[in-house]
């Protein structure tokens, strides 16, 4: 039976990010997936989910217990119910399609996945369309949740590090698909930025989303490196701040943090040298709680998105610039 005081959720996609890597997990486990962090928030109700692979949407509604299954969208477009939110975790090549259909759905608001689309033209379409039917576009840049990444945002505006002279990312798995991650995390900490060079593309996953590295500038100059890894040695996503006072890194996405201090060289009098430093564990597996929370305050209190299709397109034209740069280079 549906609770009326829940919202209503279609999930579209029921693979990993919907749902599989929470699957193998304790239930206790702070989600890493949609439906996890629908199931332990509590106050919505996953009705019904879309997935073509009829094995892969049996397991999925087993698992979640989630009443009615859909093969495509369209299904679920004439079984005429209607949903308070839809989560779009379709592979990101069907975005664009997926989208549409489900704008003709008039949820309050679609929790989508990134990239939003492929194109910038067709992410600007998603977005007039969503508005002209009054429906809330949120991406899941999911680091914009995590409380460590929020905090580090306050604590470069304090000083807590001294000045910040650099930083350098390592990611892979496509400028678009991962890249965008990075930039959009960057673009939160710092603001806006210009690309100063960009290097080779590397087809290291998607053969239309290739990894770049680039050099880039804040509006204060402070340069910024990304560099390019390979998709088929191991998954990376590493940021790494250099301050006066020294020099904290993330690592695996968030899920660790290494912070590195200053101290006199005992070796080599005159010289300071960062220290080892130690670990401590990253706030991420509080993102996609933080996410939820965030859109079931967005419907029924009308908090401002904190990651509005606007927001993304912005990162997605820089990433955009940085692969036409990046392709041309290959070319000539
Ligand atoms: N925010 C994050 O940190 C994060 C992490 C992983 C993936 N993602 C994004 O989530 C999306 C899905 O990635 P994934 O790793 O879960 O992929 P996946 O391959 O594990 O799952 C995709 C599922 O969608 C199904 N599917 C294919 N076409 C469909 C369609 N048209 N409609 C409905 N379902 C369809 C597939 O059968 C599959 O089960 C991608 O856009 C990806 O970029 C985001």
């Amino acid at each position: 039976m549906m609770d009326k005081q829940k919202l209503t959720v279609l999930i579209v996609g029921c693979g990993n990010i919907a749902g599989r890597f929470d699957e193998q997990r304790s239930p206790e486990s702070l989600p890493y997936t949609h439906a996890g962090a629908y199931r332990q928030d509590g106050r919505f109700e996953v009705l019904a989910c879309v997935d073509p692979d009829a094995q892969r949407r049996q397991a999925f509604m087993q698992y979640w217990s989630v009443d009615q299954g859909f093969a495509a969208i369209e299904d679920a477009v004439s079984a005429g119910y209607a949903y308070d939110v839809i989560s779009l975790c379709s592979p990101s090549s069907a975005h664009f399609q997926d989208l549409q259909t489900v704008i003709r759905l008039k949820p309050k608001l679609i929790f989508c996945e990134k990239p939003v689309t492929y194109s910038v033209q067709d992410t600007e379409k998603i977005i007039a369309a969503c508005a002209a039917s009054n429906i809330l576009l949120l991406v899941n840049y999911t680091r914009t949740w995590d409380p460590a990444v929020i905090r580090l945002k306050a604590n470069i505006a304090t000083g807590l590090w001294g000045e910040l002279r650099a930083i350098t990312g390592l990611y892979n798995k496509g400028i678009l698909n991962n890249g965008s991650h990075m930039l959009d995390l960057l673009y939160f900490l710092l603001g806006s930025m210009t690309v100063l060079k960009v290097g080779r593309p590397v087809f290291d996953f998607f053969s239309d989303d290739p990894t770049v590295s680039v050099f880039l500038e804040d509006s204060h100059g402070l340069p910024i490196h990304l560099v390019a890894g390979h998709a088929e040695d191991y998954a990376v996503f590493e940021l790494q701040l250099v301050f006066s006072k020294g020099i904290l890194v993330m690592e695996e996405g968030g899920l660790s943090w290494r912070e590195r201090g200053v101290e006199d060289n005992a070796i080599i009098q005159g010289y300071r040298r960062l220290t080892e430093g130690h670990f401590r564990q990253g706030e991420y597996g509080q993102a996609m709680l933080g996410a939820v929370d965030h859109i079931y305050h967005a419907i029924n209190s009308g908090a401002k998105l904190l990651k509005s299709g606007e927001q993304a397109l912005k990162v997605q034209r820089l990433c955009e610039q940085i692969k036409q740069v990046a392709l041309a280079t290959e070319i000539g």
